[in-house]
């Protein structure tokens, strides 16, 4: 039998750095309640979120995953050509074929990447990140650029009471790299399937051109919830022991921002100490699915709420229903 060479990594990988990309338009509550029946106290008190950022005229998917990219190739101190992999998540990307990632390879100018699509969801970032870390590792890639895409505006029924006011736009990129000490924990993921109606997108491409129905999300509130704070909650334990830390280890906490009260119980449940710092960002950004992990982690570090070198643990979970979580180090 012939004897294969096999590639070479780096023993550890990391986040070298973060960016994040948000759409101009600001729509508050009040604008929302214009097509549902509720109020923006009702929003606040069940959610969290006062307002969010919507795409305006001009900006687009794409040019909010370029913004994004482009500032954490900047802070990463490196050019676009350095970077042999692409991984983007989204499922707002309205052509099944071809994916996004080359074209946005290709944009930013980086040669010849490994360039793919990911469909996870709201989960969609922690997954794209343990994959740049195991292909740094493997040696299959030395610096990978992850972004976490969404126009979800664009999937939104404004008619829809049980999501109108949920979900948003954005866009947060990160770039991991080698590393002589590791700053990415295993990563603790999973799907159930069984529960693949609990957010479902209203018509498929097929059923919308039979019948010239735009797709938009549709979801089960209550059952969503009761997952997250459940099995979600026992997942992102598992995270931290997986890593071999404790909560007294940690200095930030940054949940996928799907809910504050669903984070609330999730803070419960795994008794971090006071001094852990929680990402809040749903308040003003609404829930931005696979953006909002890596847009949480940028605005608690350039905001001075998190610092360099703190150890972070990231959950994202949504539709699928999908989950991934790790403890990282922060850039
Ligand atoms: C969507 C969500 C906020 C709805 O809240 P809820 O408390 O579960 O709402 P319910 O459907 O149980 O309804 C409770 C009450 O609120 C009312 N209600 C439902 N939607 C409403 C709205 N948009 N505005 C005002 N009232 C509303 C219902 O009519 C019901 O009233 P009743 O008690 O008089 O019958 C909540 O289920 C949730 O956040 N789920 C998780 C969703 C999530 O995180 N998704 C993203 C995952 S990636």
């Amino acid at each position: 039998m012939t004897t294969l060479k096999a590639s070479v990594g780096s023993p550890y990988a990391r986040i070298l750095s973060i960016g994040s990309a948000l759409p101009s338009r600001v729509l508050d509550n009040e604008y929302m309640v214009q097509f549902i029946d509720s109020s923006d106290e009702w929003i606040q008190q069940r959610t969290g979120i006062r307002e969010r950022r919507w795409l305006a005229e001009g900006e687009t998917l794409e040019s909010l995953a370029l913004a994004a990219a482009r500032q954490a190739i900047e802070r990463a101190g490196l050019q676009a050509s350095d970077v042999d992999a692409l991984l983007l998540s989204t499922v707002s990307h309205f052509h099944q074929t071809p994916a996004l990632a080359p074209k946005l390879a290709d944009e930013l100018g980086m040669v010849d990447a490994a360039a793919y699509d990911i469909s996870a969801a709201c989960a969609g970032f922690c997954y794209a990140l343990a994959q740049a870390e195991a292909l740094v590792r493997a040696g299959s890639a030395r610096h990978v650029l992850v972004i976490g895409a969404e126009t979800l505006s664009q999937l939104t029924d404004l008619h829809d009471r049980g999501t109108a006011f949920i979900f948003a736009d954005g866009a947060g990129a990160a770039i991991v790299g080698p590393s002589e000490t590791n700053g990415i924990g295993p990563v603790v993921w999973g799907s159930d399937g069984s529960q693949a109606g609990a957010i479902w997108q209203t018509a498929d491409w097929q059923s919308a051109v039979a019948d010239g129905s735009w797709p938009a999300l549709g979801m089960d509130g209550r059952a969503v919830f009761k997952w997250a704070t459940s099995f979600i909650a026992t997942a992102t334990a598992r995270c931290l022991e997986e890593a071999g830390l404790t909560p007294d280890d940690l200095d930030v906490f940054v949940p996928h921002q799907a809910n504050n009260r669903i984070t609330d119980t999730l803070l419960r449940y795994l008794k971090l100490p006071e001094k852990v710092v929680v990402a809040r960002t749903i308040q003003g950004l609404g829930n931005n699915s696979a953006a909002s992990v890596p847009i949480a982690m940028d605005s608690l570090l350039t905001s001075g709420q998190a610092k360099s070198g703190q150890t972070a643990l990231l959950i994202g979970f949504g539709a699928g229903l999908v989950y991934a979580g790790q403890v990282v180090t922060l850039p």
